[in-house]
């Protein structure tokens, strides 16, 4: 990114018209750049999310949109499973929405719902053993997006623990994460 003049307001009331025009070239410029971000996200998951499970969270990322990918599921859905636990380092205790939040202005808003309520579905597999409610999707069952989470966790994440499953690499998927993240944003 080109090195910007700073503006010379401290509260942003006394900006003026030209500081502004300045700042939102730079937001343009710097919102061409999500896409690297993204998966610099996805990368640091190498090391991001809670030890002790069979891969990394980053290979648990690549196994989920590899699945999805093979499964001919849309570029949307690949590059949703794909990011759906960038959230496991900083947000632990609602990983969903931190996802969701990310992929909402891109997308559409059944994928965010699908990633924003996957901890709450995906607790019907391991759920019992952890202090938590296997049933507690149950409360959407009737919502018209349940069957579509229900999905995701069965056939994206609750199986994608396998160290031995050949994942495709982060490279291969850059082209779809620039495809969803420079699109024009919707803001919601
Ligand atoms: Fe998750
Ligand atoms: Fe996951």
């Amino acid at each position: 990114m080109t090195e910007l003049a700073r503006a010379r307001f401290t509260r942003m009331q006394d900006g003026t018209a030209e500081e502004f025009a300045r700042i939102e070239a730079g937001e343009t410029e710097y919102a061409r750049t999500l896409p690297r971000r993204v998966a610099d996200a996805v990368r640091a998951l190498e090391t991001g999310g809670a030890p002790g499970y069979a891969v990394s969270r980053l290979e648990h990322s690549l196994q989920s949109a590899t699945l999805a990918e093979r499964d001919g599921k849309p570029v949307d859905y690949v590059v949703a499973a794909l990011v759906h636990d960038i959230g496991d380092s900083l947000a632990p205790y609602s990983h969903g929405s931190y996802a969701a939040a990310v992929l909402r202005p891109f997308v559409s808003e059944e994928l965010c719902w699908i990633v924003s309520h996957h901890p709450l579905f995906q607790m019907y597999y391991y759920g019992p053993h952890m202090g938590g409610d296997k049933h507690a999707r149950d409360q959407f069952r009737d919502h018209p997006w349940y069957e579509a989470t229900v999905e995701f966790c069965e056939k994206y994440d609750e199986n994608c623990f396998d160290p031995d499953y050949d994942w495709l690499p982060l490279e291969h998927f850059a082209p779809l994460v620039a495809s969803v993240f420079t699109r024009e944003p919707t803001f919601r």
